[in-house]
């Protein structure tokens, strides 16, 4: 169980969480919990639902989330209120690689997406230099998730679907228009985002040669292994994300099978 200390809107239908644990946890940037979102009476909606860890702090057990509204499990979560109890399985998955030091590294996350990056780029931030690349649909969505970037010291490059904030158009964009992969040689990249984002970030990659990996969503059940039912499909066979990713090579990842 974890109690919640923080669950306030930051846009429309954009909340972040934030909750602490009793017990000593330890998280590593990319891994994700499931939580159970209906409250101890009803069963509805009976399945957890999977959000990544978009801060930790480690020194007091507590880890925070953003999260977008989609359906009735994120509605439901969007009604706990500080001092209420969660029951939270986690960290799960194998989350992101750190251990790089002194390299080149992009982060490109699109719309919530970028949430998962965020304790990514404090992490490996400190021994590496980073370039952020951030798109969303619009100021709205994409202005209060890059102003928790603020205090982390990296190149920020933005952009939005209608051009409200940051270039217009999709991070392709950022890629395409800059130095990215021409004067400067990146080392690796870190992608997180909707599917067409990924597919083309995979095709720009092995354009640049440049290697990296990618967190992947999937509608997901038991979160443990069991069911099945967040298998993606990759060159060495299928994957399940709960288990084996979210986060799996980038050149692995056949885009179209999710
Ligand atoms: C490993 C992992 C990490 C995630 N991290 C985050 C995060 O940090 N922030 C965040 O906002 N969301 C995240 N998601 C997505 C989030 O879990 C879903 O949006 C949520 O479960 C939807 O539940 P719901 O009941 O509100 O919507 P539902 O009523 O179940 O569905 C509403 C709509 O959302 C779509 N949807 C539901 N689940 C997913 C999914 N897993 N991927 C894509 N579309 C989905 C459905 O197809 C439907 O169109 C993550 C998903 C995974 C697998
Ligand atoms: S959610 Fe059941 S195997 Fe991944």
């Amino acid at each position: 169980m974890a109690k919640v200390l923080s669950n306030k809107s930051l846009a429309d239908n954009i909340y972040f969480l934030k909750v602490s644990f009793k017990e000593t946890i330890n998280v590593k940037p990319g891994q994700f919990f499931n939580l159970k979102v209906c409250r101890d009476e009803s069963y509805d909606p009976l399945l957890r639902r999977p959000l990544s860890v978009f801060d930790f702090d480690l020194d007091n057990n507590e880890v925070s989330f953003i999260y977008e509204i989609k359906g009735r499990g994120t509605r439901a979560l969007s009604n706990y209120i500080k001092g209420d109890f969660l029951d939270i399985h986690g960290p799960l998955g194998n989350g992101f690689t750190v251990d790089f030091n002194n390299k080149k590294l992009i982060l490109a996350g699109g719309g919530m997406g970028i949430a998962p990056l965020y304790f990514l780029a404090k992490y490996i931030g400190v021994n590496n230099d980073l370039t952020l690349c951030l798109g969303a649909a619009n100021k709205g969505v994409l202005k209060p998730l890059v102003d928790y970037f603020a205090n982390i010291v990296v190149e920020l490059k933005l952009s939005t679907d209608d051009g409200s904030f940051g270039s217009q158009g999709t991070i392709s964009c950022l890629l395409n228009n800059s130095s990215l992969g021409k004067e400067v040689e990146y080392d690796y990249l870190f992608g997180c985002g909707p599917k067409p984002m990924l597919e083309w970030l995979q095709s720009w990659m092995r354009e640049e040669g440049i290697s990296g990996e990618f967190s992947l969503e999937e509608r997901m059940a038991c979160g443990n292994g069991l069911c099945l039912s967040c298998s993606c499909k990759t060159t060495d066979g299928n994957k399940r994300l709960c288990k084996e990713g979210p986060v799996l090579p980038a050149d692995e990842v056949i885009i179209n099978g999710l």
